[in-house]
């Protein structure tokens, strides 16, 4: 395999098996890293590790699980020796408004996005700075600067984790970690077709959706060049970010975009191919 590079570097990702996570893994070995894709479903991410050849490979990882980010690192350290970069991206959604979502859906969304999240941090904090160096990233998502209907608990799981991030971040600016936080929109994977089941969701069709592998390409960027945070688009990530300061704004602004959403959402469900935009 050759010495470790900025351009080598051994990637642990979670959620890897599908959507952006096995993007991010595809993207990452195409462009020479070796990489350590894990997820709850272990068949499928099994199977994905073997399509990328052997500058990848697997590992079952509920992000969950203490004793599972233990096992996943221990698992990288035995295949590539050591973890670089650790991709923070397993995420889930319920669909719904808040009120009709059961306890344990409330729940689920907040132990996977930000509990598992966090768990995973925690894992990495101390073995990088062991090995005195690393680089964390966090995937989050455009809604931790705006809240939005249908979307009540996971966006408050997205404002939780940008919270943990960038405090941590400031707790540990004399270390040697990293840290990066990325913020992809809409993005065509199995999570915006659960949305696209779901007509409480609408307003996650309002603007342009991206790839997967756009999201991706962000990523593997950000490993070279250790950004602070990525927003999408640059521009209407501004705007999102200014509407979700001032909560008379946004609650003008919102219903406007919900409502185009859901007129996108139809001409999308009547046209052939359904999700993708
Ligand atoms: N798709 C979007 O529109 C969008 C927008 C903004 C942010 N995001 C974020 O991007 C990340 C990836 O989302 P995606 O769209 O690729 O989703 P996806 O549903 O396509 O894939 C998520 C992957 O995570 C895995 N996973 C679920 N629970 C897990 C757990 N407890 N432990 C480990 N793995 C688990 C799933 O098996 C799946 O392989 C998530 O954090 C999501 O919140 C997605």
């Amino acid at each position: 395999m050759g010495p470790r590079t900025e351009q080598n570097q051994v990637i642990l990702v979670t959620g890897a098996a599908n959507g952006i996570g096995a993007a991010i893994a595809e993207l990452a070995v195409a462009r020479g890293h070796r990489v350590m894709l894990t997820d709850v479903d272990e068949v499928a991410v099994a199977s994905r590790a073997r399509s990328l050849g052997p500058r990848a490979a697997a590992c079952v990882l509920d992000i969950r699980s203490i004793e599972g980010w233990a096992k996943a690192f221990e698992a990288a350290e035995a295949v590539f020796g050591g973890v670089d970069v650790l991709v923070n991206n397993a995420g889930i959604t319920h669909t719904g408004v808040a009120r009709d979502l059961d306890a344990q859906q409330h729940r689920d969304i907040v132990e996977v996005n930000l509990l598992g999240t966090i768990t995973g941090v925690c894992a990495a904090l101390e073995r990088m700075t062991a090995q005195g160096h690393g680089h964390i990233i966090n995937v989050c998502s455009m809604t931790s600067f705006l809240p939005l209907p249908g979307y009540a608990t996971y966006c408050a799981s997205k404002y939780g984790l940008r919270a943990f991030h960038h405090s941590l971040a400031i707790e540990e600016r004399d270390g040697p970690l990293d840290f990066t936080i990325i913020h992809p929109p809409s993005t065509r994977t199995g999570m915006l077709k659960q949305e696209m089941a779901d007509p409480s969701c609408s307003i996650s069709f309002a603007e342009k959706s991206y790839a997967p592998r756009q999201i991706a390409q962000a990523v593997i960027d950000a490993v070279a060049t250790r950004p602070v945070e990525v927003v999408f688009p640059p521009l209407a990530g501004r705007v999102q970010r200014i509407a979700g300061v001032f909560p008379r704004l946004m609650r003008r602004v919102i219903p406007i975009a919900e409502a185009r959403g859901r007129r996108q959402r139809e001409r999308l469900l009547t046209r052939p191919g359904g999700a993708g935009r």
